[in-house]
This record gives C-alpha cells, structure tokens and sequence, in this order.
C-alpha cells in the first residue's frame, strides 16, 4: 500500500536536523600540536570548523566554563589543566552535530574510548582527554555563546 510505503520512508531516512556544538582541543592536545590531526577527523566525520580561535584560559574562565563540576573532586585540578596551555575553542556545524562530535571524540576516559576516536588515539589520562564536546542542545547553545558573539559566526 502507498501508506506503508510513505511511512517505511520516512523511517528509513529520518530527517536531521543541522545542529551546531562546541569543540574545545584542550591544552594535553595544542602542546603535542595534534590540532590538525584532531581537526581532520572532525572534518572527514562532517563536520564543518564554522569559528575558531586559539586562547589561553584564565583560573576564572576555566572555573566558569566547567562550574556544573564544581562539587566534582577533579574539578580543581580540570580548572589548572584547562588553564596551563593553550585551548582551541571552535564552533561545529553539521547535521545531529552534537552527538556526532561526541562519537567522533570518545568516552571521557581513553580506556573505553572505541576504536579509531580522538580519544583512543590522543587522549593521556581521563583528565587530559584532548578533547571537550557539548552534550546537548541547551549546552551547545550556552558553550558557544561562552566563547563567541553572533558576528564571529561564519560559516
Ligand atoms: O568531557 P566529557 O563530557 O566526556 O566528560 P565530563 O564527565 O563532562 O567531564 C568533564 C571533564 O572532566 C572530562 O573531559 C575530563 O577532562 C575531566 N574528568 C576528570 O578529570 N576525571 C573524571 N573522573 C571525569 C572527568
Ligand atoms: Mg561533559
């Protein structure tokens, strides 16, 4: 029937919304100059680099940025990592960008990071992973306007 047909469709090709997240190569990554390798494989996922710049971190802008881990033990020592180097804070856009960032950087902790990630390949510890990833809608849109006004947004 045309019905069962039109709905198999839709099933099988849903529609993805075009999503834009925050990606931060973190100060482990940006000291071993691994941002183009991190970046290729953004890209080759993609996922388009739409803005981008290269900052060092302040105590306070790190402390604000991760304050949701505020209670966490690893916070203090996250905060002064963060801090030490240089970061790469970018901006992704792509369709379902937002997870598909995540997969492409891995589980937090390396060890059970699949196969191929960034943070299989790259990451030194669970606390120097590489790579920084928003993990939904509301806290893309907070992350990004953290680090960047709508003018800094290209495209
Ligand atoms: O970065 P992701 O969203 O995968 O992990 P999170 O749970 O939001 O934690 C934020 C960051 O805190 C991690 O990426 C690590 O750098 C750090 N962390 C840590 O040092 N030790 C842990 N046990 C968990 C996280
Ligand atoms: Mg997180």
């Amino acid at each position: 029937m045309l019905g069962d047909a039109q709905s198999f469709t839709l099933q099988e090709a849903p529609i993805m919304a075009v999503e834009r997240t925050l990606s931060i190569i973190k100060p482990d990554a940006t000291k071993r100059n691994l941002t183009g390798k991190i970046n290729a494989k953004f890209e080759d996922a993609g996922l388009r680099i739409v803005a981008q710049k290269r900052i060092q971190l302040t105590m306070a802008q790190a402390g604000q940025f991760y304050i949701v881990h505020k209670d966490r033990p690893f916070y203090g020592e996250l905060c002064e990592f963060m801090a030490s180097k240089p970061v790469v804070v970018q901006v992704l856009e792509g369709e379902g960008a937002i997870l598909k960032n995540r997969e492409v950087m891995g589980a937090t902790n390396p060890a059970d990071a699949a196969p191929g990630t960034i943070r299989a390949e790259f990451a030194e510890s669970v606390g120097e992973n590489s790579v920084h990833g928003s993990d939904a809608p509301e806290t893309a849109a907070e992350e990004i306007a953290y680090f960047f006004s709508g003018l800094e947004l290209v495209g």
